[in-house]
């Protein structure tokens, strides 16, 4: 790989500032100087950045605990997305969410430069799956956990899978889904006669949000994580 790509995936420099910090001498590939922006390099080999050696990571995992009003995309016109709560120290070109949440949704995303990754974790064959919890404007019945718990037909006439579901309180249910439909949450409680007030996604697989993530807050997902998530995302297939 280019030693100016090489930094860009692996720092937070972007691939202008990169040209520049290699051009100034402050670039070090095996211990030597090297000034040429186009040189390649490998990931077994010793990079340095103004004497800090750079820890090669192949992929990077992020998990966010998304607030209110963040766009699920890479870019927006008008709107705030999730890459802009990513600090630059833990920020490389190629990071996109692995999954939506609607911008009025809060909780986990999970943020990669892994497209593989997130292949696995999100297609309909492979699903892995997720938990919600869903404030409801009425009040939870029996009826209606039942049909959650049988598959739901949406108003557009297509059937959820059977769900995992069960009531924390009068108004709060948690749910776990193995599809991720357009709003499915939320037209699911629709389709049943009651409406989704606030949402949360609290679990990919079986990995927790991180209760000490306040909103808006992020960090790198553990080996131990990732391995259990691409672990559930084969199990899925
Ligand atoms: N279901 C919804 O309705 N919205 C989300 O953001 C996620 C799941």
């Amino acid at each position: 790989m280019r030693l100016d790509k090489f930094l860009g995936s692996q720092t937070d420099l972007s691939r202008k500032e990169a040209r520049a910090v290699i051009k100034d001498g402050l670039v070090r590939v095996d211990g030597v100087v090297v000034t040429d922006p186009g040189a390649g390099v490998d990931p077994l080999q010793r990079v340095s950045v103004a004497g800090t050696e750079l820890a090669f990571k192949e992929h990077l995992y992020l998990m966010l605990n998304k607030p209110e009003g963040y766009i699920s995309a890479t870019e927006d016109r008008s709107r705030p997305t999730v890459l802009d709560l990513v600090p630059p120290e833990l920020f490389r070109d190629g990071l996109f969410p692995a999954g939506r949440l609607d911008a009025d949704t809060t909780g986990f995303v999970l943020l990669t430069d892994d497209g593989g990754f997130a292949h696995d974790i999100l297609s309909p064959k492979h699903h892995v799956q997720k938990t919600y919890v869903a404030t409801l404007a009425d009040p939870v019945t029996e009826e209606l956990l039942a049909a959650v718990a049988e598959g739901i037909e949406l108003k557009d006439g297509n059937r959820c899978l059977p769900a995992e579901v069960r009531a924390l309180s009068e108004h709060t249910v948690e749910l776990k889904l193995v599809e991720g439909k357009y709003h499915q949450v939320k037209r699911m409680f629709a389709a049943a006669g009651n409406r989704v007030v606030a949402l949360t996604r609290t679990a990919m697989g079986d990995v927790l949000l991180d209760p000490d993530l306040g909103p808006g807050a992020c960090r790198e997902l553990t080996e131990e994580e990732v391995s259990r998530l691409k672990e559930a995302g084969k199990l899925a297939k």
